[in-house]
């Protein structure tokens, strides 16, 4: 009987890595050396993610909504984004982790952008744990251009009105190859999504914690996916 089974964690958790400029600011600092600090983090939590049994771990890094930001702060991440793609590039490759990115590639930079697909290509053979990094990603947009794609292929007679499904949906979106989301973390204290995951965090459980995201640790996040096991998850369904 399904009680009776040991509590499962969540295979995919998501994470709005918020808080650098607040943490950089507490320390008279600028905003950028928040990012650094953050960027540093990233490491510890994918390490934490095979001995818990989280095997896909999807980060936001940048949105579609940040580039109302500096110039100099908007700089200032993407040659961020480059540097870390370089630095990290072999050190994945040996630790097993599988990289792919989310979001409009269409605006960023062309340098970054052959980064990131050699990266995705470096890292295809890798399974033991499944990092997606989502850089000018925002949910609508991603449902706006699968919208407009699926339109496409209905206008070239790939597939009528007909078949389209959530599951058809599913497929035209930028994660189409990563089951949905089990679990959303969000760090400093904001109790919203911004934009993050829209259409495939609809039966997600949500962890607002205070934390700023250069103070989170490997501790603390798996103190948190330890507690997801306890949830009682119904899907709209009522159990005995
Ligand atoms: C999150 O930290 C990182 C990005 C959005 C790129 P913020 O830069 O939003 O930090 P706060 O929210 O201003 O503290
Ligand atoms: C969300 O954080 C985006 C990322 C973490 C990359 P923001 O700081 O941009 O979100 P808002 O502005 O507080 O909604
Ligand atoms: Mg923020």
């Amino acid at each position: 009987m399904a009680k009776d089974l040991p509590p499962s964690g969540p295979r995919h958790v998501a994470v709005i890595m918020d808080g650098n400029g607040r943490w950089a600011q507490q320390r008279g600092k600028p905003r950028l050396f928040g990012h650094h600090a953050g960027a540093k983090r990233v490491r510890e939590i994918v390490e934490a993610c095979p001995e818990i049994g989280v095997k896909y771990l999807t980060i936001f890094a940048f949105s579609t909504e940040n580039w109302k930001r500096t110039q100099t702060e908007v700089a200032g991440l993407m040659s961020l984004f480059r540097r870390y793609i370089q630095r990290e590039a072999q050190d994945m490759l040996r630790r097993g982790v599988r990289v792919r990115f989310i979001g409009d590639r269409i605006k960023l930079d062309h340098k970054l952008v052959r980064l990131m697909d050699d990266l995705e290509l470096l890292t295809a053979e890798n399974d033991r744990v499944h990092l997606t990094i989502a850089i000018n990603y925002g949910g609508r947009d991603e449902v706006t251009r699968a919208t407009k794609r699926l339109a496409y292929d209905i206008e070239q007679g790939k597939l009528t009105h007909k078949d389209v499904d959530a599951e058809t949906i599913g497929k035209y979106l930028d994660t189409h190859v990563l089951p949905d989301p089990d679990l959303v973390i969000r760090t400093s204290g904001e109790a919203r999504i911004s934009n993050f995951l829209l259409w495939q965090s609809a039966y997600a459980e949500y962890e607002f914690i205070d934390t700023l995201w250069p103070d989170f640790s490997d501790t603390e996040f798996k103190k948190i996916v330890g507690q997801y096991a306890g949830r009682d998850r119904r899907f709209g369904a009522v159990k005995a």
